[in-house]
């Protein structure tokens, strides 16, 4: 596995894979390797020839206030962990080559990036794009790997690539949990041990309501209430939204008549949680 944070020589090697007759996986990150990460590049590279993999902790994404500075920077280990799990290449730019002086372009998704996330995180979703949009321009890769835990970021960036034209297929992927159900993230390690023993009831409360949609309950509010009760039971969870919305176009459901996700953020302490569920009425159980 090679690695590289050099625009032109990254586009040489997707070249000379593409000439080979590989098709192309892409993985972008902002590294910090854990399980979801690497289950990503594991499904790539079974299912595309060529795996790239992007680590960038991406400024435009971060608001002043946020974590930009003490995001966790793993580069040497993620480099193992990402030839262990079958990428070809990684591409580590700097922000200086992403953004060089003069920059001034982004790419906003109207509405769908104004609610949920976007809602408290002003401009979070147009750095998302504006990246990913350069990224794919960069890469052109020919499927594009996402994980369902950031639900609303996949939602997102496969409006833009559909409204762009890109002929990239987005393939959003499971969610992968701690033995608890906590669900991976990076920012996981912010938090306290005792904080860490709580914070499994954010995926407990969303089992709690898909149980009651597995037993046929298609009421969004008895469906959220369930949840946030049991939340709202624990102090020390500061809840930011609990919400049902459409898959599609991310619309507030009031019952479960398409396939719609039950999205939750909440902060433990300082440390920011997310989390969802899929409520589809075809499937008829939830899925975690
Ligand atoms: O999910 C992430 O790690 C980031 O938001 C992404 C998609 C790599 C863009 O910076």
């Amino acid at each position: 596995m090679d690695h590289s944070s050099n625009i032109t020589e990254v586009r040489r090697q997707v070249d000379e894979a593409r000439a080979d007759g590989l098709n192309i996986g892409f993985v972008p990150t902002m590294g910090a390797f854990h399980r979801g990460h690497t289950s990503l590049i594991e499904a790539s590279a079974r299912i595309c020839g060529w795996t790239v993999v992007s680590i960038f902790v991406n400024p435009t994404q971060f608001a002043p206030n946020e974590d930009l500075d003490s995001y966790p920077r793993t580069l040497k280990s993620d480099l193992a962990k990402a030839q262990a799990s079958g990428a070809d290449l990684v591409f580590a730019p700097s922000a200086e080559q992403m953004y060089p002086s003069g920059f001034k372009t982004y790419v906003e998704v109207e509405e769908l990036g104004h609610v949920l996330c976007g809602k408290s995180r002003p401009g979070h979703f147009r750095g998302v794009v504006t990246v990913v949009a350069k990224l794919l321009n960069i890469i052109r890769p020919d499927a594009l790997f996402l994980g369902r835990k950031d639900a609303q970021q996949a939602i997102i960036i496969a409006r833009m690539v559909e409204d762009l034209d890109f002929t990239v297929e987005v393939k959003m992927r499971p969610t992968v949990r701690e033995a608890d159900g906590l669900a991976m993230s990076s920012r996981n390690q912010y938090l306290s041990v005792a904080h860490r023993t709580i914070a499994p009831r954010l995926f407990e409360a969303l089992s709690v309501s898909g149980r009651l949609f597995d037993h046929g309950e298609r009421n969004a509010a008895k469906l959220v209430d369930a949840a946030a009760s049991i939340l709202r039971a624990e102090s020390e969870i500061d809840v930011e939204y609990i919400e049902i919305r459409k898959a599609r176009g991310l619309e507030p459901a009031e019952s479960i008549n398409e396939s719609s996700l039950l999205f939750v953020a909440a902060k433990l302490g300082e440390t920011r949680l997310i989390d969802n569920i899929i409520l589809d009425p075809e499937m008829g159980s939830f899925e975690a």
